[in-house]
């Protein structure tokens, strides 16, 4: 049986490879998609969810709602410049209309009640992946602990424990934009796995990864929406490659292998004035009793090689999918 996943998540070009990637994975059965302000706007990140479905197709369709439009206490902050003005590299326009025939509904429901009724009514524990700020999960745990208590796991793509941040010198992006929100979920007593720079940088797709896959409207699309981030990654950091970040974070749902762990302490900078959004990890050699209990595994090392043999072959020749399950654009 495959698992019930919910994603929240704030599309963002690595955000559409991880739903690309989601919905090419058999193990996996998403049935709720939440947006949440990140990358860009609520609404950007919600009709760029239901475009990138539009080109899926996936049967059953799921559940799409909206989520928060601002962080808890701080002023909403995109990453644009990085994603592009519409959050798909400005390549947004080659993916069918959001609420054209193709595209799923929206729900009337908010986010945060979309991800507590699907845990509820889960005939499974779910898994619930989030790849953008923590603001609906933050939401839900206040609201309803109890329910969220049903999950099997908590996967966040956030944070950097061991290496430098990306938006800031301190600080991962997801962090940085709502670290009060990233702080309740850590505190939330939830079983998480922290899927962090650490080895996110490493989850790198090589620009001759596209040359050498097949001309398809699916490997169009891909090269299309990264374009301007691997002239980015060529400005920045002199490589022909691009960090995998919110495609790690979906595949250790299915194949927690990929990376090995520690249980650590984590805390968020939430008052900071140069390192707010920072991650920091007990990783000190002292008795368990001087420290915080652990709250989250963290991800420090990745089989690297198999994670993007896996995403190749999911999202790039689409090997995973059956043949009622073509792609449209
Ligand atoms: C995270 O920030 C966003 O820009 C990406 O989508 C990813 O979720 C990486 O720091
Ligand atoms: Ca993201």
């Amino acid at each position: 049986m495959p698992k019930p996943v919910i994603i929240d998540t704030d599309p963002g070009i690595d955000d559409a490879l991880a739903l690309l990637l989601a919905f090419g994975s058999p193990e996996l059965a998403p049935v709720c998609i939440t947006s949440v302000s990140g990358n860009v706007d609520v609404d950007t990140a919600t009709d760029n969810i239901l475009r990138i479905l539009a080109h899926i197709g996936p049967d059953p369709a799921p559940t799409v709602a909206r989520g928060a439009e601002t962080p808890l206490e701080k002023a909403p902050e995109h990453a644009t410049f990085l994603h592009g003005i519409d959050g798909l590299g400005d390549a947004g326009g080659e993916l069918p209309d959001p609420r054209g025939d193709d595209a799923p509904g929206l729900s009337e429901e908010h986010a945060v009640d979309s991800i507590l009724r699907h845990i509820e009514q889960s005939p499974e524990p779910p898994v619930l992946v989030a790849l953008g700020p923590m603001t609906n999960i933050a939401l839900a745990a206040q609201k309803a602990p109890q329910t969220l208590r049903h999950l099997d796991r908590l996967i966040i793509m956030g944070g950097a424990v061991t290496v430098a941040g990306n938006i800031t010198p301190a600080a991962e992006f997801n962090f940085y934009v709502d670290p009060l929100a990233a702080q309740i979920v850590l505190d939330s007593g939830l079983p998480i796995t922290l899927t962090g720079l650490d080895v996110t940088r490493k989850a790198r797709l090589e620009l001759r990864d596209l040359d050498a896959c097949p001309d398809t409207p699916r490997t169009r699309l891909v090269q299309r929406i990264t374009s301007s981030l691997f002239t980015h990654s060529q400005e920045t950091e002199g490589t022909e490659s691009i960090p995998l970040h919110d495609p790690l974070a979906i595949a250790l749902s299915f194949r927690p292998d990929l990376c090995s762990t520690r249980e650590l302490p984590v805390q968020v900078e939430t008052r900071g004035e140069i390192c707010e959004g920072m991650s920091l990890a007990d990783r000190r050699p002292v008795l368990p009793r001087l420290k915080d209990p652990p709250n989250a595994h963290v991800c420090l090392d990745l089989a690297a090689d198999s994670f993007l043999t896996l995403f190749r072959e999911r999202v790039l020749w689409e090997q995973s999918l059956s043949s009622e399950a073509q792609t449209r654009t």
